[in-house]
């Protein structure tokens, strides 16, 4: 008997040292760092039709104006245009209803600069924000963060779970110029901050970039994808080892059952 808690020790100690080990490393390079290609070169309209009819169309209709498949596009200007096609957002690939998430961009930099340019043409909205980014609007940027952008994507801005089933990103590869677009726009879940003034937007793309710049504080992180999976990955390996603990000490091994 002594032998058999002998080989649950072992077992508890063999898991503590490989579980952290098995989900820490490279984790938080799951999502591809996208380079900001951000330019002021203006794209051609016309060429952004063409794509348009070809790839948004069935959802958003031959002139934007939605489908039961996808909302209006006219009034969402450049910076949403630019937001949705440079995260990989747009085009749509989940199921009806499901949330927009990040993916590689479908499409070179060119040809999303004409998307973008037939987009904004639909109607007036707001067109492609240029924020300056700088340390001595940190601390503003703190605060405004806390206040308005905590709630869902956390103090530190690792993302968590908002209501109706969407989760607010964590915030580590938006750029900049994407941080400021989703302030205009407010996609998906989240709400629209064009109401606050253009310096305190700044302030909060100076923080983000601030927060990106800071080493991983540590822990086992699982990609930082938020704090529902990663309760969860604790839930099911704690749950996991507990189980093969109790069946390895419960078994009577000399009666082989
Ligand atoms: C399969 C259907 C589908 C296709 C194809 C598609 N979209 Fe969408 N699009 C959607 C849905 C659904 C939403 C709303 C998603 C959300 O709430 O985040 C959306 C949202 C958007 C938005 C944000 C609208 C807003 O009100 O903020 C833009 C901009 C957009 N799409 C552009 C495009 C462009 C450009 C293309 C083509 C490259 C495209 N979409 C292809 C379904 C689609
Ligand atoms: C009510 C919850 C909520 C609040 C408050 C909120 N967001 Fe969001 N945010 C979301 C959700 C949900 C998404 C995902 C949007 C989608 O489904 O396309 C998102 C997406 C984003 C993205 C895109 C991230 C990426 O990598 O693609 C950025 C950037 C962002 N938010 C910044 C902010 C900032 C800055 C604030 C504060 C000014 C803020 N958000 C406040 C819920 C929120």
């Amino acid at each position: 008997m002594p032998r058999l808690r002998l080989y649950a020790l072992a077992l508890l100690a063999a898991a503590a040292v490989i579980i952290p080990g098995a989900v820490a490393p490279g984790a938080r390079s799951a999502i591809p760092r996208i380079a900001s290609t951000h330019s002021r070169m203006e794209g051609d309209a016309a060429a952004g039709q063409a794509v348009f009819l070809a790839r948004c169309a069935s959802c958003h209709g031959e002139v934007g104006q939605g489908t039961a498949l996808g909302p209006s596009l006219i009034g969402v200007g450049a910076a949403g245009a630019d937001f949705e096609l440079r995260t990989g957002r747009m085009p749509f690939g989940g199921a009806p209803g499901a949330q927009a998430v990040r993916k590689p961009p479908a499409f070179d930099d060119p040809t999303i600069r004409h998307l973008v340019a037939y987009v904004a043409s639909l109607g007036e909205g707001p067109s492609i924000p240029e924020p300056r980014v700088q340390t001595a609007s940190v601390p503003s940027g703190q605060r405004l963060f806390i206040a308005n952008c905590a709630p869902c994507h956390g103090a530190t801005a690792h993302g968590g779970a908002v209501g109706g089933g969407a989760l607010a990103p964590a915030l580590d590869v938006a750029t900049p110029v994407q941080v400021a677009e989703a302030m205009l726009i407010g996609p998906g879940e989240m709400p629209v901050f064009s109401g606050l003034p253009q310096g305190q937007r700044d302030a909060v793309v100076s923080y983000v970039a601030f927060l990106q710049a800071q080493p991983n504080p540590g822990g086992v992180s699982i990609g930082a994808i938020g704090p529902v999976p990663e309760g969860f990955a604790a839930w099911v390996l704690g749950l996991g080892l507990i189980l093969i603990v109790v069946l390895v000490v419960g078994h009577d091994w000399r009666r082989g059952r």
